[in-house]
This record gives C-alpha cells, structure tokens and sequence, in this order.
C-alpha cells in the first residue's frame, strides 16, 4: 500500500440496518490521478462516497487523506454527491458559499455583492455565464444544478483539499456538457488533484480516467489500469459474468398498427414551433436533440405541465387540451421525469408508497389501495423491475439510485397508460438493469401502448425506437425510420452539420 496516496482507504466495513453493505474495501487514489469506481446499481459506490463525506461513520477500517485521519468537519475532501445535494430554497451563490462559509464584512455583514460576483466568476470559469448567482435553484434545470454542484466543490478546492469526488457528475449532462466538464477535471487533474469519479457510462471511464476500480455486492474485486484493460473486462467485473450483447437487440421491435393514439398538428410552446407528429399504438419513438432543443418542454406540452399556446392535440382521435398534468394522468398518459428527486417521489414515504401513489394521488378518489392488495402488487413490480433489494416496506431514500429510477418507472407503468413518455429513464442505472427498462418500454408498446423515449443516447435510440424524431431550436427537423435510424444518422442529424437524413419534415 503506498503511503504517500492522496486518499488511502484500508478494510473499510459498513453495515447499514443489519445490512453489511461495504466489506472490507481497499482503495488508494494517488495525487494527479482520476480514479473511476464503478458497479451495478446498489453496489455501494454511493455509500462508500457517504464514509468520505462522513455522512456514515465507519465500523471498522481506516481512512487517510494526505496521510492524515479522516477527520469529521475538516473539509479535507470536496464533493459533488449523487442528488448533487443543493438546497433548492437558497440562491446559486448561497449553495456555493454553504460549504466555506459566507463572506461578511467588517461588521459582520454578509457581502453579498461580492459572494455573488464570486459566484458568477466561478461559473463562468466553468462554461456557465449564463447562470444568475441570485436565482433559487429550484428554478434552474438539471444542467445548471450539475453545474452549480460542481462550482460548490472547485470552491473546496480553492479552500485547500486535494481531492475531489464526483458521484455520477455526467447523470443529467446531455453529451455537449460533458466535454465542458471533462476539460475542467483534466485541468484539475494537471494541478495535481486527485479524484474519484463514479459512473456508468464505460465510455467516460475509459476516456478519463487513469485507473478502475469494480465494486460488486459490497466487495472491491478488482482495480485495473485504464490503458491495460477493456471494457468487457470491466463490465464482467461488474457483473460477475460475461454480458450477452443485449444491448444492441434488447428486444423484438414491434408491428406498427395504423390506430392512433396522439397527433399533434401545429404545436407551439415558449420554445418549441409548430410541432406536427403522430404515434400509433404498439409504437416506440425516440426523440432526440442537443440541450435546449425542446424535447422536454414538448414531453411537457403533452402532459399537461407546459402550457401549449397553438395548434391543436388528439388523443386517440379526441381534441384534448389538458390545463394541468392530472388531466393528462387521466386522459391515459405517463410521463418518467428526468428529474427524479425534484417531481417523481417521496424521499420519506417506503418504496411501495412510492410506487402506488402517483404524485397526483389527490386528484383520484382511489389513490391508495387496500393494503394486502397492494403489498401484492407492489411485490410483483418490485420482482418485474429487478429493485435490489426487493422490499416494497423499506424507506424510498434508502435505496440506491439506480433502484430508485426503476421504482419511478414501475410507478408509471402500472397504471397503464396508453401513452408513456419516458424522458431520460436510464440516467443512473446500470448496464443490466437498462436493459431491463427498454425492455419494459417495448412491452408496454406490444400491450398496445404508444411510448415515447426521449434520450441522448443514440445506440439505445437505434435499438430500441422504431422511428426517431430529432429537434432542433424547438422544431422537429428529421425523422429517421427503420434502417435509416441508426446511431451514426441519428447523431448527425443532431448535430446538423450535415443536411438529415431521411424524410425532411419542413
Ligand atoms: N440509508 C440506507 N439505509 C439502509 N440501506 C441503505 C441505505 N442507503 C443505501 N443502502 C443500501 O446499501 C446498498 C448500497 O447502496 P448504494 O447507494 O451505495 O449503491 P450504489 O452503488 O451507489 O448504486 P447506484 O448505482 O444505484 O447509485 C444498497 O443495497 C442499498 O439498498
Ligand atoms: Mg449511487
């Protein structure tokens, strides 16, 4: 063990309610060096996170920063956590001050004039002028939080730690972002900071970072050397197996049916124009674009969230216009925000509550089931949806993130809808297990549904989707169908340097 490390972490145990969740983990980060940790969903990469941040004391074991014990309070580690832990009710600068303190004046004043101007440098520095340091962060989207999140721990840096860790800091960052983001880590990493960078995504890893370490079941199995090993290696690692190439034919696609279930002629939002689209039952479309583009604000639009100021929308041949989502609940559609802690759950309330109340349980006579019944129901979605562990009565916060994003989903699954709009419902799950949600989506398609998946992720889009819509400016401008949607079309029709492929819709 080198005992020179930047962060050397010796038989590390954690048990959690009678659960030993870390055994026994040996992991050394060196200064200059970007450390990936990764594994399945539940595996204990955030827990392990919390023992560094001293959210979780140790049962056993020893860490060391620079050599010196892990000392609660000493800010000795800055960090970006995997709910990016902001408070939504303060401001981008009073976030970024939370964790080295306000600045005050002579009298004891908070300057805030100067906290906020040190605040907008900062982003600035990190590609982000455009975000106000007065506004609430509720108010912001995900990317500018990330953003925020990752100010707030340069900031401790600034303050003298010489590590940083970032669990799933490319989660809610559509591809554009997380070149941004990996200059500014590289940048750090020539300072001779270290980091521990947790993610999914093996091509991020493999473009980072210098060294991988697997976690599986609690256990560290193995840490590999970037350039000595593969990515197969590392997800077999992960897995424990070798992983068939699910990902490319996850599932059959499905025959097209000429019912319709939505058509929009004309739609118009804040910034979305003249949108014209139709998906039939039993149809997977894939809708994609750079960040800004409008496919959220156009999922939005449909579910009642957004308002939609022209044209016209039919539901199953029916013109509807839906003044708030709980309309749309019960006209028949879902929507899987990207956002999973802001409007997809109860942090407080068990898993099963989670998935058998919607959030708009007030609008329905019946939102809560009798208990047996739904204890039932909630187990076989549980089973369905692979949730580790698989205990509906357990608190919703205390599972791991990936399992939460599958809860979520189960949720709006199990109430049929006929149309379901999933807007990034991969974000934090492992390799396994999105196979698992593409999957369901596709079943919920040869059920009769119409789906709609929203994601930036074009392989997925190409295997799952059987057409693919791209926007840009707020406009759908391809649409890409059958052989034609492959990931190469599908990228450069996002990136519109290249006239699109296929079928020009305007
Ligand atoms: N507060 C808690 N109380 C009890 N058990 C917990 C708590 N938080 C996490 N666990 C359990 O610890 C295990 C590891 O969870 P953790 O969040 O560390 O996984 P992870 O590797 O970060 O997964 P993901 O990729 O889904 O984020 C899981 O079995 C989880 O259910
Ligand atoms: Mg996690």
């Amino acid at each position: 063990m080198n005992q020179n490390a930047l962060l050397s972490i010796v038989n590390l145990h954690k048990t959690l309610i009678g659960n030993h969740i870390l055994q026994g983990i040996d992991l050394t980060v060196e200064q200059g060096e970007i450390h990936a940790l990764m594994g399945g969903n539940g595996a204990g990469k955030s827990t392990l996170i919390k023992c560094l941040s001293g959210y979780w004391s140790i049962d056993k074991g020893s860490i060391k920063v620079n050599g010196d014990p892990l000392q609660p309070g000493a800010k000795q580690i800055a960090f970006v956590q995997q709910d990016l832990g902001l408070i939504q009710s303060l401001s981008v600068a009073e976030n970024i001050c939370l964790g080295v303190g306000y600045q005050t004046g002579a009298l004891g004043n908070i300057r805030w004039r100067e906290m906020n101007a040190a605040a907008a440098d900062l982003l600035a520095s990190l590609g982000h002028a455009g975000i106000d340091p007065r506004a609430e962060i509720g108010r912001l989207n995900l990317v500018q939080r990330t953003a925020v999140a990752i100010a707030r721990a340069t900031q401790g840096l600034k303050d003298g730690a010489k590590l940083l860790v970032l669990d799933e800091p490319t989660a809610a960052l559509p591809s554009t972002e997380i070149g941004a983001l990996f200059e500014t880590l590289e940048r750090l990493r020539a300072t001779g900071i270290g980091m521990i960078y947790v993610s999914h995504h093996l091509s991020e890893v493999f473009r980072l970072c210098d060294r991988i370490s697997v976690l599986r079941e609690g256990k560290l199995i193995s840490t590999e050397t970037t350039r000595e090993t593969s990515e197969a290696d590392i997800v077999e690692l992960m897995l424990g197996r070798k992983l068939q190439k699910t990902i490319k034919s996850p599932v059959q696609k499905g025959q097209e049916t000429a019912e319709q279930v939505l058509s929009l002629t004309g739609v118009c939002g804040q910034r979305t124009k003249d949108i014209n689209l139709t998906i039939c039952k039993g149809e997977v479309v894939g809708l994609t674009g750079l960040q800004g583009s409008g496919c959220t604000e156009l999922a939005e639009i449909i579910f009642g969230a957004h308002a939609c100021q022209a044209g016209q929308m039919m539901l199953e041949g029916q013109p509807v216009v839906f003044a708030h989502p709980a309309e749309a609940v019960l006209a028949g559609i879902g929507l899987v925000t990207e956002d999973r802690h802001g409007n997809g759950s109860f942090a407080e309330a068990s898993l099963g509550e989670n998935i058998t109340a919607t959030n708009l349980n007030r609008f329905f006579r019946k939102g809560w089931l009798n208990g047996t019944a739904e204890a039932a129901e909630v187990d076989g979605l549980v089973a369905d949806f692979n949730v580790q562990p698989p205990n509906g009565r357990r608190r919703f916060s205390s599972f791991s993130g990936g399992n939460q994003q599958k809860a979520i989903l189960a949720k709006w699954m199990r109430l049929n809808p006929k149309l379901l709009i999933c807007d990034q419902p991969d974000v934090g799950v492992d390799i396994g297990s999105k196979n698992a949600i593409y999957a369901a989506l596709r079943n919920a398609a040869a059920n009769g549904a119409a789906v709609i998946l929203i994601s930036n992720q074009h392989d997925d889009l190409e295997a799952i989707c059987d057409r693919v819509l791209i926007m840009r400016s707020g406009r759908i401008v391809a649409a890409l169908s059958g052989a034609e949607a492959t990931e190469h079309n599908i990228s450069l029709a996002t990136i519109g340097t290249q006239a699109p492929v296929g079928e020009l819709i305007q």
